[in-house]
């Protein structure tokens, strides 16, 4: 794989941040979401992005206009069909996702590696709806994309270890540190992090403390960057109940089982930073 241009599917919150960092590691991009709205959403979180990694002195602003020179947007599918690279950042949503992987698979040239950043959702299926199991495979990035250093690379049964070397180089190239996962519920990191974040919307619903208590207890006291209903917040509200979901489902254990507080904050539409309301105001 030359690696040199990455299609990436969907320009949420996921896939603008990783459409950027490709772009600011010289890769070339081609950014494609069926709303127009989404796109130019994203257009403006990647522009916003760059802005502060440039008043931070991170980037320079040559850099960053390089950067944002490198990202094609478009409506079209069709339009990755040079890529050398595609992540797939669309909705979490297995049959949306697996039309997809079909449709890419019939598109991109054969050796070309097929990734999804999903947060939960089994890579096997995703390979099974392709015709190169062994291509496909779990490049789970972390909010906010272009300041976390990790990526979770995942596993499928039949992914093969050239793939993810190749996928291990790339991450690598982004600056970021690649770490492998088997293709088990929440991989590693949902595994570990949202039953933390669970729990400590039960602590919330039971009263033990208020969310700014039991943030600050995992801020001052654990050295969390951010306490985890903060992060709920962050990740948004309806992401961590599908992930919880998806933990409950996949390992049949009642201790997976949703907060019914995450339930209903998410049945009534709040979903943390995004929806403006979550378990503070923004
Ligand atoms: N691009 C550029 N700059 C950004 C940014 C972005 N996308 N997002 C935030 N920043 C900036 C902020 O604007 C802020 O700038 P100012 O200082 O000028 O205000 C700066 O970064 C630092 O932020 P803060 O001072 O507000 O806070 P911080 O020092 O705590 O850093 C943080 C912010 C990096 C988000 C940090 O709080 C953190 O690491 N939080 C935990 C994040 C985390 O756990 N992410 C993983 C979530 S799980 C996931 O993503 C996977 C999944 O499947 C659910």
């Amino acid at each position: 794989m030359s690696g040199e241009t990455v299609g990436v599917v969907g320009a949420g919150t996921m896939g603008s941040g990783i459409a950027q960092v490709f772009a600011q590691a010289r890769f070339g991009v081609v950014l494609q979401d069926v709303s127009s709205a989404a796109l130019e959403r994203g257009r403006r979180a990647i522009e916003r992005s760059l802005a502060k990694l440039v008043e931070k002195g991170v980037i320079d602003a040559e850099a960053s206009t390089a950067a944002l020179g490198r990202i094609a947007f478009t409506g079209e599918l069709s339009q990755l069909a040079a890529a050398d690279l595609v992540v797939e950042a669309a909705v979490e949503d297995l049959a949306v996702k697996r039309g997809l992987f079909g449709a890419l698979d019939a598109l991109v040239r054969p050796g070309v590696i097929l990734a999804s950043n999903t947060s939960a959702l089994p890579i096997g299926s995703l390979a099974s709806a392709t015709t190169r199991p062994a291509l496909v495979l779990g490049m789970h990035f972390m909010n906010p994309v272009p300041l976390m250093p990790l990526v979770e690379l995942v596993r499928g049964a039949r992914t093969s270890p050239d793939a993810m070397a190749t996928a291990a180089e790339v991450c690598r190239r982004l600056g970021k540190t690649p770490v492998e996962s088997a293709d088990s519920p929440g991989f590693i990191a949902n595994r570990l992090l949202m039953p933390m974040i669970n729990e400590a919307i039960f602590a919330a619903m039971e009263g033990i403390g208020t969310p700014e208590a039991i943030d600050t207890v995992m801020k001052l006291g654990m050295n969390h960057p951010m306490g985890p209903l903060a992060l709920a917040d962050l990740i948004g509200l309806d992401v961590c109940l599908a992930i919880m979901k998806a933990l409950h489902a996949g390992f049949g254990d009642p201790k997976y089982r949703p907060c019914p507080l995450l339930e209903e904050m998410v049945a009534s539409g709040r979903l943390g930073r995004k929806s403006g309301k979550g378990f503070y105001e923004y």
